[in-house]
């Protein structure tokens, strides 16, 4: 494939390139970002195709919802992961941060705890403050140099107000795949405590080669009342500018109140996000994503060794993701050095670990979804950058 192609995203309204001057203080001009996590890789041809399908219909009008789509998603979660979802389950939402926050709004009352396996993605914090209800954090323990639940401490700290939990799985940040022993724990958890459970599954299928995934509700089925699936091609195909996602509720009940939020906001899937995850999940869908899942394995290792070198500097082995957790509790630094370093001498934009919560606060998120050669660069960057330590 193509993902050694060097694509200029300098001036498109890319997010990663046009905002890291605002967020990090480094120029698109000779910097590198890495911190929102898409990917600088040319779409996969069988997107280029459905948009151009789109253009030669050169008509943009109402159309009829996601039928077909749904039928191709259900195609993709039995092919990939021996998931058999029924389309009459899924809802469609504008992306999967709205899906948590009309999820928050619909199930849950403001002052309502919300349980987060904490460090994780910063907004899973962000849409239960906005939405007023409050985070109870779970942080997560390093066992073997890569993160575990807790949940004697969880099951100990518990208040009696929490209502509902969120996961995501495989976690983000490093890319921990959880075990079906593990989800399983969880929806027992989530049974005896009476919690509702949000599985954030839009990494699912970055999944590296011979790691293997299970879908929650395969882990524990008995979940299936309790349990909300989130799943979306937006990860895996890099069209989150497209934003759509999915919620899968096999429950009838729970379905038929989250249908209704859905009406009350007029939140229908757009037409654009519907003909690309159409035409992810598909079998030419899948040859590019195990090309590309290869390919991200390989910049994970050419990242780890070369971290790996730079004494005081700790990256965790990921399974899955392309989001790599760099630990630099090591260097004695203060944290405010290790980030200066990082942005004013390396010129690189990597995500700050504090906004994912307790058991962030020493670490940087690096994402490695770009070509090969700007690894390599970033790498050498960060070791020149902490020379002095060698
Ligand atoms: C776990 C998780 N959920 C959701 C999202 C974002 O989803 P969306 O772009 O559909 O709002 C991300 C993005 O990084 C993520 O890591």
């Amino acid at each position: 494939m193509n993902f050694d192609d060097i694509i200029d995203r300098r001036g498109t309204g890319a997010t990663k390139w046009d905002n890291m001057e605002a967020y990090g203080g480094v120029s698109p001009e000779d910097g590198i970002p890495m911190w929102v996590a898409d990917m600088d890789f040319r779409a996969a041809d069988v997107l280029q195709d459905a948009v151009r399908g789109l253009l030669e219909r050169a008509n943009y009008g109402y159309f009829t919802g996601d039928g077909a789509m749904n039928e191709a998603i259900a195609w993709w979660m039995n092919e990939r992961h021996g998931w058999a979802a029924d389309p009459a389950h899924m809802c469609s939402t504008a992306g999967l941060g709205h899906a948590i926050a009309l999820l928050l709004e619909t199930f849950t009352d403001p002052g309502d705890e919300v349980i987060i396996f904490t460090p994780v993605y910063h907004e899973f914090t962000h849409k239960i403050e906005l939405t007023g209800r409050v985070v109870h954090e779970a942080p997560l323990v390093i066992r073997d140099g890569i993160y575990h639940m807790n949940m004697d401490a969880l099951e100990a700290g518990l208040t009696g107000r929490e209502r509902m939990m969120l996961i995501s799985s495989p976690h983000n940040p490093a890319g921990r795949i959880w075990t079906p022993g593990e989800l399983h724990a969880l929806a027992e958890f989530c049974d005896r405590n009476d919690l509702l459970l949000i599985a954030d599954e839009i990494h699912h299928d970055l999944v590296f080669p011979g790691q293997r995934f299970t879908t929650f509700l395969n882990a524990a089925p008995e979940a299936v009342g309790r349990c909300f699936v989130l799943t979306a091609a937006s990860k895996t195909f890099n069209t989150a500018g497209a934003r759509l996602g999915t919620v899968t509720i096999p429950d009838d009940g729970m379905r038929k109140r989250f249908r209704r939020a859905l009406l009350e906001h007029q939140t229908q899937p757009n037409l654009l996000g519907v003909e690309l995850t159409r035409a992810a999940y598909s079998p030419r869908g899948a040859a590019w994503v195990d090309e590309l899942v290869t390919y991200l394995e390989g910049n994970h290792r050419l990242f780890l060794d070369g971290v790996a070198r730079i004494p005081g500097l700790q990256a965790m082995p990921m399974q899955s993701t392309y989001l790599a957790w760099v630990d630099f509790s090591g260097t004695g630094m203060e944290m405010e050095e290790a980030l200066r370093r990082v942005h004013r001498e390396a010129r690189l934009v990597p995500s700050v670990g504090a906004a994912f919560g307790t058991g962030g606060e020493g670490f940087l998120r690096f994402n490695i979804a770009t070509p090969r050669a700007r690894v390599v660069e970033a790498v050498e960057r960060l070791q020149a950058a902490f020379a002095d330590l060698q």
